[in-house]
């Protein structure tokens, strides 16, 4: 009897109180209509129609097993009523609606070991966010969508589902009022369907690590026009970046890495002035890059290694004054390293490890008064490592300069503390093979305890998890 709200007993009021509340209570999905259309003294609603009602206890059913929601819930948008991951609002009709479901997170209701996606929960026609976090774990479940529904829907997460398999139907374009649709880590198959495009209220997609295959449909980039997120990142996807990503004027992030993809990066993506993130990482892209690049004047990421690129490396990335982080490493770029790259005052993070880089280190580089991790081993540069002092001491192990026969450091400048890599110049030649070889066995060390130096398969993940924080 404490589950008995105020709503509830304000409701019944006219009637025999103890009797009918209890009645209410124990029955209350179908069997109580009178109870129906009570009010609380303020005037406002406690009740839901039967049919929501109901269809949010068969949404319960199948994905929960914390405890009888029917029966220690049964009206569970009173005020009051303790039940976790819902939210109620009250609609115009005068009546509590379901707006919002959260399972899987800690302090909502947790899955049950055979929990299957439930499809009804596109029945509950006021439903704006649905989540479903590490829900569907051992049986394998489908997103499966109603052919004809009227839904809400704004955002539909299903993130973090080992079980959750299939294909995305293609009516999940009946969703059209979706803003965010997040279908993150888990292992959807199949190709995108097309029909995405017609979401065209879509701020961000994320589609991101499934075994989604097949080509990136054209028709996706024409048409989500407001799309300001594309995560398509960790897939099998194959074929070109279709050209009509220049039609996505308002995309901020655009991650495409660990896939298949293959030709050029089309010269359109010059068009998305908006673009702040782009990751093309590990793909089969080859050269050249768009000759307009530099329109992108607000890009601060750009994160582009292991693809087979073979091209000198474009001076005209230094005109990309915003960046942050440039990361080409492993891509075949050959050529010098230009010495615009010495205007990106912003710039963190510069990868351009295990390329083909000849000629010297620009000075300039070492003005960079925000940069913490320069990456130029495996390559073949020469001469005198033109930094100072403080910029090594700044940098620390963060520095990296291996692996280049023709690099040497003045012997003034201690390099104890770093990971150069680099012996001295000229003097004593046994002294600067054996420093090197010594610095080149620490390395070794560092990074097998590192993971094996996996590198962007690994250091990846992280960053944009942190891109993802800054960005969105
Ligand atoms: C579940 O789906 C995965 C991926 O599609 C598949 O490999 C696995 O065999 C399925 N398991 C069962 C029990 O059907
Ligand atoms: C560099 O970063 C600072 C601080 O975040 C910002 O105020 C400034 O506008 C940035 N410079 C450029 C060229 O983006
Ligand atoms: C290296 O040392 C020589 C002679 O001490 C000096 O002339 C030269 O400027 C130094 N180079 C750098 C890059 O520090
Ligand atoms: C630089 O890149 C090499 C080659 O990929 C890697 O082994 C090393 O750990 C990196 N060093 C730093 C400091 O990031
Ligand atoms: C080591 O010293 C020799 C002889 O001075 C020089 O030719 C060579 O370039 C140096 N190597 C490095 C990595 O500094």
């Amino acid at each position: 009897m404490t589950i008995i709200s105020a709503a509830v007993v304000g409701a019944c009021s006219c009637f025999l109180l103890l009797a009918l509340s209890s009645a209410c209570v124990s029955r209350a999905a179908a069997a109580a209509p009178g109870c129906e259309r009570r009010r609380t003294a303020e005037g406002t609603t406690a009740g839901m129609e039967d049919a929501e009602r109901e269809t949010l206890f068969l949404v319960m059913e199948a994905v929960s097993s914390d405890r009888d929601w029917r029966v220690s819930n049964p009206d569970p948008c009173a005020p009051g009523s303790s039940w976790p991951g819902i939210e109620c609002t009250g609609g115009e009709d005068g009546r509590f609606h379901v707006t919002r479901l959260d399972f899987g997170t800690p302090l909502n209701p947790t899955c049950k070991k055979a929990a299957t996606f439930p499809s009804r929960i596109f029945s509950l026609p006021y439903l704006q966010s649905a989540f479903f976090f590490d829900c569907f774990r051992s049986h394998n479940t489908s997103l499966s969508i109603p052919p004809v529904l009227t839904t809400a829907l704004q955002q539909l997460s299903l993130k973090s589902n080992p079980a959750l398999t299939g294909s995305i139907p293609p009516q999940i374009s009946s969703l059209r009022s979706l803003q965010v649709l997040t279908l993150s880590q888990n292992r959807l198959q199949g190709s995108i369907p097309e029909s995405i495009s017609s979401l065209t209220s879509l701020v961000h997609l994320d589609l991101s690590y499934n075994s989604l295959s097949g080509l990136i449909p054209s028709e996706l980039m024409s048409g989500l026009r407001n799309l300001a997120g594309l995560d398509l990142s960790y897939n099998s996807l194959s074929g070109p970046i279709p050209a009509s990503i220049g039609k996505m004027g308002s995309l901020q992030k655009l991650d495409l890495s660990s896939n298949s993809l293959t030709g050029a990066i089309p010269d359109s993506l010059q068009n998305l002035g908006a673009l702040s993130f782009v990751a093309l990482s590990s793909n089969k892209l080859k050269g050249p890059l768009p000759a307009g690049l530099p329109k992108l004047g607000n890009l601060q990421y750009f994160i582009m290694d292991d693809n087979p690129m073979a091209i000198e490396l474009p001076s005209q990335l230094g005109r990309l004054e915003k960046l942050q982080e440039l990361r080409l490493a492993n891509s075949g770029y050959w050529g010098p390293i230009p010495e615009t790259f010495s205007r990106l005052a912003n710039l963190t993070t510069l990868s351009l490890q295990n390329n083909r880089l000849t000629g010297s280190i620009p000075p300039g580089l070492g003005d960079l008064r925000r940069m913490y991790h320069l990456n130029l081993s495996r390559n073949m540069l020469r001469g005198v490592v033109p930094f100072d002092a403080a910029f090594l001491r700044r940098l620390g192990r963060n520095l990296d300069l291996s692996e280049n026969a023709g690099l040497c450091v003045n012997s003034s400048v201690d390099t104890e503390s770093t990971k150069l890599g680099v012996g001295m110049c000229g003097g004593d030649s046994h002294q600067n093979t054996s420093t090197m070889l010594q610095q080149q066995q620490q390395q070794q060390q560092t990074t097998s305890g590192a993971g094996g130096g996996a590198g962007p398969p690994v250091l990846l993940p992280a960053m944009w998890g942190l891109c993802r924080l800054l960005l969105f």
